[in-house]
């Protein structure tokens, strides 16, 4: 069996009266590129915050190497917070602060290393990302693939054990999305980390997966392999991962049960 480095048993979130993830089962293996699939407003970035912590569980239970998310205090979760990387869709960088200073920022916050040994740490993680001869430059001088790379070494920075990425190829042409591709294989291989990955593009998902979980609504509809994923029978995944036009999800937009659920999208 390989080792689990994060196990969903029943997770669950309510927003008001909506049932947002209903009960979800999923094991994330340690070393693993695991990718989240689903339409807009399946959950897919709600099932993300509750594995960072970042959205309280209203039922079931999340571990992290065995850790409950539910049982941990503030300081454990801050704590865990700084075990963890996460690369958010914007990148979220401070625009008045050089690339270099963006990505010490979680080393001057979190540890008290002297600055020649984090400037030292700048370097690689920039290095990592290729990005060292842009270190003095400030957000709005480079690129949007660069700005998310810089959002990455800067999620690199206190090493985590675990890189959460959400939708990290959005706004990106298809190159530059495929480049970031390859950093995200690049990363997992070179650190060992475990990468836990949401997206919607499935070029981007057959390229980097080890394992994918398709996600509908808020429930759990498959996991496995790219390969065990194209070979499914199931209607639902076949029309996800194939693009085609018939099937569950045009059916639904026929019957107008789709537009409300976009109406309640992406807040
Ligand atoms: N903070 C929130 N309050 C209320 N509803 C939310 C909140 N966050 C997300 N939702 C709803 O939960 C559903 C799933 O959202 P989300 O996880 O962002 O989907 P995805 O990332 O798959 O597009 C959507 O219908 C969204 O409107
Ligand atoms: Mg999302």
């Amino acid at each position: 069996m390989p080792d689990i480095a994060i196990k969903v048993s029943k997770a669950t979130k309510i927003f008001g009266s909506r049932t947002v993830l209903d009960a979800i089962d999923l094991d994330i293996y340690r070393g693993e590129t695991l990718v989240i699939l689903g339409g807009s407003g399946s959950g897919k970035s709600t099932l993300l915050r509750m594995m960072i912590g970042s959205v309280p569980i209203d039922g079931g239970d999340i571990l992290v190497h065995g850790k409950s998310l539910c049982d941990m205090s503030r300081t454990d979760l801050n704590e865990y917070r700084k075990s963890i990387g996460v690369l958010f869709q914007s990148g979220a960088l401070y625009n008045s602060m050089t690339i270099a200073d963006n990505v010490a920022l979680p080393l001057r916050e979190h540890t008290d290393l002297p600055e020649e040994t984090i400037e030292l740490m700048v370097k690689i993680k920039l290095e990592l990302v290729g990005l060292r001869e842009h270190a003095t430059k400030l957000p709005s001088e480079i690129s949007g693939g660069m700005k998310k790379r810089a959002g990455l070494a800067r999620a690199l920075a206190l090493d985590p054990s675990i890189l959460f990425y959400d939708e990290p190829s959005a706004g990106l042409d298809p190159v530059t999305s495929a480049e970031i591709d390859e950093l995200i294989i690049k990363l997992n291989k070179l650190l060992g980390v475990t990468s836990v990955v949401v997206t919607h593009e499935m070029d981007s998902a057959f390229r980097i997966a080890d394992r994918m979980v398709l996600l509908d609504r808020g429930k759990f509809v498959a996991s496995g392999t790219p390969e065990q994923m194209k070979k499914s029978t199931d209607p639902l995944v076949r029309q996800f991962v194939y693009g085609l036009i018939d099937g569950p999800l045009t059916e639904r937009k026929r019957t107008g049960a789709y537009e409300s659920d976009l109406l309640m999208d992406n807040i």
